[in-house]
């Protein structure tokens, strides 16, 4: 198989990525050649003698900032071996990452994320290279690693021979702009408590019927932002 996808990850702390990328899904879709993903520590791209990758905001101000240098040597460095389809930074003043934005990432050929860390990142990084900025959510990490651990992951398996069932990623949460419906499985009965009996029934039709009405009353209670886009879409 060929990789359908390169990811390179620049952070300041890459050995917070090793493990996540290295189990379950992604690992299986890296395993199988199908997603490539690496990860460059910046400070490896330092010039500074102790491989500083920081410094004092100009202006005052609480926290330290990514400095310029080793972001543009290290972007300059990979772009130098290929094209690149996006430079993505995470941050969480940036819009909020959808289901919409994995799916478009998907079909991309090369990506690089931008981990930032301490208070932020120099602005000339973001006007110069980065191309898409995302936020996981309105709540600020430690760093973006986990937030590009959250872009990876929910990309990888969008490629196609990543999972398994070919239909489960299709069939997820938001992919129609639905929650997924309630699930069930073995035993029917479970101290005292039963399934639904429509999902014993055998009826295809009348199963698929329950599992939109459950996705829709679902939606409309918790996510009613959701449902107001499911309606626009109908
Ligand atoms: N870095 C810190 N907080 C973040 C968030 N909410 N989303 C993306 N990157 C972040």
């Amino acid at each position: 198989m060929t990789v359908s996808l390169r990811i390179d990850i620049l952070s300041v702390v890459p050995d917070m990525l090793h493990s996540p990328l290295n189990h379950s899904i992604i690992h299986n879709a890296r395993e199988k050649g199908l997603v490539d993903i690496q990860v460059h520590n910046l400070r490896d791209y330092s010039t500074d003698k102790h491989r500083k990758v920081d410094d004092y905001p100009f202006g005052g101000g609480a926290g330290m900032v990514l400095t310029p240098q080793p972001v543009f040597d290290c972007y300059e460095a990979l772009i130098s071996q290929r094209d690149y389809d996006e430079f993505i930074f995470m941050t969480p003043d940036a819009p909020q990452y959808t289901q919409r934005d994995a799916n478009m990432l998907s079909t991309k050929s090369n990506i690089m994320i931008l981990c930032g860390h301490y208070k932020g990142v120099d602005q000339r990084i973001r006007d110069e290279l980065v191309t898409a900025e995302y936020s996981i959510g309105d709540y600020v990490l430690s760093g973006g690693e986990i937030a590009a651990l959250v872009v990876a992951d929910s990309v990888a398996r969008l490629i196609p021979g990543v999972l398994g069932d070919a239909e489960s990623a299709l069939s997820d949460s938001f992919m129609d702009d639905l929650l997924d419906a309630p699930l069930y499985t073995r035993p029917a009965e479970f101290r005292g408590l039963s399934i639904p009996e429509i999902l014993r029934s055998g009826d295809h039709k009348k199963v698929r019927e329950w599992k939109l009405k459950m996705s829709e009353d679902k939606t409309k209670t918790i996510r009613p932002d959701l449902y107001k886009l499911y309606l626009n879409n109908q």
